[in-house]
């Protein structure tokens, strides 16, 4: 049947299926096919062992395509197998062709599969944040067949065999919870190693494990000494295997680059190159040996989600002088990575400095936000003409830089921007008639690249760079709609368990992997804590990964558990104390950045119920008994209308996110809604139509205003372009989201306030609103095996357009209204249907698979009405 085909199938939420750490991973397929209303009736799985007789799950009558179980035996350590998919639509004879092989390799499964020990080197007396070079020389007396290296480290390490990076991955291990999860990585090196003589080496610096982390000017969090820690497996024709790994006999010495950390940058002196360090032959008679170390093999974890890469080269665009005389260059684009330097040929000893930053300030470099993180590169260089050179262990945040010392005139040619972040699927778009709103949503994106960088972080410049829960929390639908985020957040969710659990008695820290910086109270953090419950449920939405239930679910409990504590008996958070609460509402003075109109009880109370009513849909998923979490919501929802609301929906601390919280979490009965959500629009209208939410009130009031009716005031605030609002931040130049609404003041000066980073995520989760209500695409059943399509439209914009790749594959939108016209295209993926709501009124219908169009009249959206004010100056 060659109207149906099925792309390769995927292993669990793997790019690349090597190296995994599950034994029996779970199997997703795409059908393409362009027959409306294609269901699937049935499928057959073949999974070959590269040996031996190949399983067969037979025709499995089963719509199921998306996280099927594995069905043959377990995976063991190393093994490989090929996959393969073929399927039935529903009614047809003949299955579709088989599809293209997927070829699976597990990692090394067991504690014991490793023979590897922990290697420290020596570190230099006089290097603070030293870069060590690795080395071991081995014989292979027989040809390669297959070569894997296993590895990982204390610290972040980059290794080559003879000569050649063993892969593009930047950063590795990653910053994971050391202490209970360290990840290792699998390379395929085959093409690398040879018969004969060879060299596997390593370069070593701090990373996370023994950098300088957080605000507070800490290092070492995990440890003083790093290591290297690796397992060269290599197999011969015959089938024997030679292992060479990290022991004693591995000799180090000090790297060219003198100085690396994630916040204050790299320094590389080329005068100090080791030439042909990694390959055979270079003599290491004056290298130093290397002490053994320990490492808990039972910490070892293969990775869930793909690398950090580099992902994108942003040309410079502009080199100019600024008015003190320095010479900067703008990349036009705020962005996270490094610069890659094309040097010309100078004297030895030419020292080129380059300093990063978001912003200028008076045409200078915006350093000020940064607080404490230098981010800082400087290179020496060694007179042998020109060479390329890109830091290897940093990053930094940053638009600008400025250059001193190059020799000559600095050209834009001589320098681009590296883009650096964990290299998920890109899954989504989203464009519309307006371009400030399609530059906000790009913006946005922008600020999701560079805050996933291996760990979903704050901010990704200042002396900070944590993966705070809260800014997760509020951005996650947003982030799962742009990248495929279920491997990368499953791991951090799997390091926030274990953190709760094992070294917390349940409360979640406020960022995972956490370090304790400050003494904060040991507390369930309002807003923050919920990730533990709102991540989970929203990576189970959007990938129907009813798996990340079941393994969050003694995480999601404890959190409930820790947060209802806090709340005391009548849940109403009486201890007093503080809490984060709506951070960052735009009446927030720069030094109080939690001072909010609605205060952290009411917020609090709101969340409990939320999160627990959540628990109690998870609790139905996985077939367990969530009614203590239902009633808990319940009785939450209760206090939260006995405090805070009036019988006829008023709420006592009138703003934005008082109102949203209690209309879209579900808070109030239905003949309170109508008028809170009259009084919301009102609110909104009173604030003139500018945003007047923190953190936690962001992602729910376009939400709150659109379903309550008010979907012209959404429109309007979303509009808006004076300060505060989405807009200003554009109409000021931004190319990324701010911290604040006002990061930058509209004097053009940076915000006072400490607090004043130019790329944090959260108030971008208003993204998922334009993806879901202005666009209208939507997941109505966990994966999106059902879509609802349901655009609206308001005043301000006239067309609208999203695309995402769903676990069934590609779903589009694309509507426009011309005068009362209104058109809308969709496609619909195979094997699901949607739900289509159109804006004329008429009721909902479903449509299957396949491409749609829908005309039809509507009445046009008319803007609020804006009464006149009733005084004005005379002229
Ligand atoms: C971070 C925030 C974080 C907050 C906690 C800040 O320093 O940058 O994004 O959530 O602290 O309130």
């Amino acid at each position: 049947m060659s109207d149906v085909s099925v792309a390769p199938v995927t292993i669990e939420h793997h790019r690349e299926p090597l190296g995994i750490g599950e034994a029996a991973p779970r199997l997703s397929w795409v059908v393409r096919t362009e027959l409306p209303s294609w269901r699937q009736a049935a499928h057959e799985l073949e999974i070959a062992p590269e040996e031996g007789p190949v399983w067969a799950s037979g025709r499995v009558v089963s719509s199921e395509s998306v996280l099927v179980a594995w069905g043959a035996s377990p995976l063991t350590s190393r093994e490989r197998r090929t996959v393969r998919v073929r399927v039935w639509g529903v009614g047809a004879a003949e299955p579709s062709a088989w599809s293209d092989e997927t070829v699976v390799e597990a990692g090394l499964l067991s504690a014991s599969d490793w023979s590897a020990r922990l290697v420290q080197p020596v570190l230099p007396p006089d290097r603070e944040e030293p870069v060590l070079l690795l080395r071991r020389e081995f014989t292979l007396d027989r040809p390669v067949v297959r070569a894997r290296l296993y590895v990982t480290a204390h610290g972040v390490y980059d290794a080559q065999i003879n000569g050649t990076a063993i892969s593009d991955d930047v950063l590795a291990p990653g910053w994971t919870s050391y202490r209970h999860r360290l990840r290792y990585q699998t390379y395929d090196v085959t093409g690398l190693v040879v018969s004969g003589v060879n060299v596997v080496g390593a370069q070593l610096a701090d990373g996370w494990y023994r950098g300088r982390l957080g605000f507070t000017g800490g290092r070492a969090y995990y440890g003083d000494r790093t290591g290297l820690f690796a397992q060269l497996e290599v197999v011969h024709p015959d089938g024997g295997r030679t292992v060479v790994t990290t022991d004693e006999s591995w000799r180090s010495a000090p790297a060219p680059t003198t100085r690396a950390g994630l916040y204050g940058g790299e320094t590389f002196d080329a005068r100090r190159e080791v030439p042909g360090w990694s390959s055979p032959g270079a003599s290491d008679s004056g290298w130093t040996p290397v002490d053994l170390g320990t490492l808990e093999t039972s910490t070892l974890v293969a990775p869930t989600g793909p690398p950090v890469r580099r992902t994108e080269v942003v040309p410079a665009r502009e080199v100019f002088r600024s008015p003190s005389g320095r010479v900067l260059v703008d990349f036009g684009q705020n962005l996270v990575g490094r610069l890659r330097l094309n040097l010309p040929s100078a004297p030895a000893g030419t020292e080129i400095t380059v300093r990063h930053a978001e912003v200028l300030e008076d045409g200078e470099l915006g350093t000020r936000p940064l607080r404490t993180a230098a981010q800082t590169d400087v290179v020496v260089l060694d007179g042998n003409g020109p060479r390329t050179w890109e830091p290897r262990f940093t990053f930094h945040g940053f638009r600008y830089a400025e250059v001193t010392g190059w020799p000559g005139d600095l050209t834009v040619a001589a320098l681009a921007a590296v883009v650096l972040h964990t290299d998920l699927r890109p899954t989504g778009t989203f464009t519309c008639s307006d371009d400030d709103v399609t530059r906000l949503h790009e913006n946005v994106r922008w600020g999701m690249r560079g805050n996933f960088l291996d760990v979903p972080t704050d901010c990704p410049q200042r002396d900070e760079r944590l993966g705070w829960t809260g800014d997760l929390q509020v951005f996650a639908p947003t982030a799962s709609f742009l990248y495929d985020t279920a491997g990368m957040l499953r791991s951090w969710l799997a390091d926030l368990a274990a953190e709760q659990l094992r070294d917390h008695g349940g409360i979640v820290p406020n960022f995972v992997p956490f370090l304790d910086l400050i003494p904060l109270p040991a507390q369930a953090e309002v807003g923050w804590g919920d990730a533990a419950v709102v991540v989970p449920w929203t990576l189970y939405q959007r990938f129907g990964d009813a798996g990340v239930l079941a393994d969050q679910w003694p995480s999601m409990v404890a959190w409930i558990d820790a947060f209802e504590g806090r709340a005391g008996a009548n849940l109403d958070f009486p201890d007093g104390g503080c809490s984060f609460g709506d951070w960052l509402d735009p009446i927030a003075p720069p030094d109080r950045p939690g001072a909010a109109r609605a205060p952290w009880q009411c917020v609090a109370t709101a969340y409990l119920s939320r999160s627990a009513r959540l628990v109690a849909f998870a609790a139905a998923v996985l077939g367990y008994d969530g009614s203590r979490f239902a009633d808990l919501a319940e009785r939450a929802a209760e206090r939260f209308r006995a405090e805070y609301v009036t019988p006829t929906g008023r709420v006592a601390y009138p703003s934005q996110t008082a109102y949203a919280l209690a209309l879209e979490f579900g808070l109030l009965p239905p003949a309170q809604r109508e008028y809170a959500g009259q009084l919301l629009a009102s609110q909104v209208a009173a604030d003139g139509w500018h945003i007047g939410t923190g953190f936690l009130g962001t992602p729910l009031i376009t939400d709150a205003l659109t379903n309550a009716g008010a979907v012209a005031s959404a429109y309007e605030l979303l509009l808006q372009r004076e300060n505060p609002s989405w807009l200003y931040p554009v109409t000021m130049g931004a190319t990324t989201i701010w911290e604040r609404w006002d990061s930058m003041l509209p004097d053009g000066s940076i915000n006072p306030g400490t607090m004043t980073s130019f790329n944090h995520y959260a108030y971008g989760a208003v993204a998922d609103w334009l993806h879901r209500s202005v666009a209208g695409l939507a997941p109505a059943a966990p994966g999106y095996q059902r879509l609802r399509i349901a655009p609206r439209p308001g005043p301000g914009i006239t067309s609208a357009a999203a695309t995402h790749e769903t676990p069934y594959g590609p779903a589009t939108v694309s509507w426009t209204l011309d005068g009362t016209t209104f058109t809308l295209e969709l496609t619909v993926p195979p094997n699901t249907t949607a739900e289509v709501v159109l804006p004329d009124g008429s009721a909902p219908f479903d449509v299957g698979s396949g491409r749609h169009t829908f005309t039809r009249t509507v009445v046009a959206p008319e803007p609020v009405e804006k009464p006149q004010p009733f005084w004005q100056p005379e002229d």
